[in-house]
């Protein structure tokens, strides 16, 4: 038996991980293994690659996919290396490229993959056998996710629930208004877990609670969401909660703001057009997840996208991104920073609280913790992250590649 195998087992139901999940290189490097190499993550969004030559990378771990857009409109993910010597190809984060070109030696490779021209190459040299890796890609509404695996697990059921809740935004025609990014001194499922309960929320997030009724789980908000159903429904908006219990690793809920809000802004009232379909500004919030790096919280009039990504056991980023109707203007329509302070606060306050988190986790005298009943979504968190560790070891053992 391993480290990992006893860590495992020492897990209690319903308690706050053991001290090594948030501090060990040995789990975090199981968990690139497990979990961020084999999964479908959030890259970014089809309205990012506008044109043919379009790209963005994203960096996991040591894995680099380049996202890009082809002439015929497809969207391809191909391996950030080389197949000359494995030079990195995009340096850049992002950009727009006819060709994507290996700054060391020059190979050239087409926005598909195929290799174009490899200078100075033997006669024999066959172009064809030299592509660039694929990375799978599979694209939902208007969101790009991407897998690092061989053979990527089904996204059958992610698609079918998520979708519905997607497709009202027109995503493939909204428009990134705003980026941001946090180096956090936390450990990736720290700042999960605070994106999974709203127990902290009443005594820290003043302004979400101010907009959020039942937040500040004092409130009963049954009434005002049970007013809303029949309204949603009728304007043909998703309701149907995807609760994440039975280990599956996405979720999807609507809920109504506070009465008399229409957005998440700090007076309430709107700071942007209604997004896609949207006519009026009662849908709610639409809040969506897809473990391990993909949050989105969407009002009618903007959405809000959370992308994390580990760097090393104490430390992650957050790419956070701003999206509105894709015909709305910039001072006619919106202010960036109305339609960003919200969330700037409201972030900033979670970020805090993940660091607390973290170094209070780092003393000698942490143990686990009992969860509140208002703290079970973080219980199938874990339960989702603990099983695709179970199962992945258990196959490597099977296959005797543990050590
Ligand atoms: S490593 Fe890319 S062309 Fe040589
Ligand atoms: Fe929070």
């Amino acid at each position: 038996m391993n480290n990992m195998s006893a860590l495992l087992s020492s897990y209690k139901h319903g308690w706050s991980l053991a001290q090594e999940f948030y501090t060990s290189a040995e789990v975090l490097r199981s968990e690139a293994d497990l979990i961020w190499k084999q999964v479908w993550l959030f890259a970014g969004f089809t309205c990012e690659l506008q044109h043919p030559g379009d790209y963005f990378t994203y960096n996991v771990f040591n894995q680099s996919a380049i996202i890009i857009r082809d002439d015929d409109g497809a969207i391809h993910a191909h391996h950030n290396t080389c197949r000359h010597r494995g030079s990195v190809i995009c340096t850049e984060e992002r950009g727009n490229e006819p060709t994507l070109k290996c700054p060391y030696h020059h190979w050239v490779y087409e926005k598909n993959g195929n290799l174009k021209n490899a200078r100075l190459m033997p006669e024999n040299f066959i172009k064809e056998d030299f592509g660039l890796h694929r990375v799978h890609v599979h694209v939902l509404e208007g969101i790009i996710f991407i897998s690092f695996a061989r053979e990527p697990p089904d996204f059958f059921q992610e698609t079918r629930d998520l979708a519905p809740y997607l497709e009202p935004y027109n995503l493939d025609y909204a428009k990134v208004v705003f980026r941001d990014r946090y180096e956090l001194d936390a450990n990736w499922k720290l700042i999960g877990e605070n994106f999974r309960e709203c127990y902290h929320c009443g005594p820290v997030h003043i302004e979400y609670c101010h907009s959020v009724i039942g937040a500040n789980l004092v409130e009963d908000r049954q009434e005002v969401l049970e007013a809303h159903i029949p309204v949603w429904i009728e304007n043909g908006l998703a309701v149907n909660t995807i609760e994440q219990t039975n280990g599956s690793g996405h979720y999807a809920t609507r809920y109504p703001l506070r009465p008399g809000f229409q957005s998440y802004s700090l007076d309430g009232k709107p700071v942007a057009p209604p997004i896609g379909r949207h006519k009026t500004y009662d849908s709610g919030v639409v809040g969506l997840i897809n473990y391990p790096n993909f949050w989105m919280d969407a009002v009618t009039d903007y959405i809000w996208v959370m992308r994390i990504t580990p760097i090393d056991a104490l430390r992650s980023v957050v790419d956070l991104t701003w999206l509105v109707d894709g015909k709305a203007e910039e001072g006619k329509d919106y202010d960036v920073d109305r339609l960003t302070e919200f969330w700037k606060i409201t972030g900033e306050q979670d970020w805090h609280l993940c660091e607390n988190n973290q170094r209070g986790i780092l003393s000698e005298r942490y143990s686990s913790g009992p969860m509140s009943p208002f703290e079970m979504d973080v219980v199938h968190f874990h339960e989702w992250y603990l099983n695709i560790l179970r199962s992945g070891i258990l196959k490597k053992e099977r296959r005797g590649l543990t050590t």
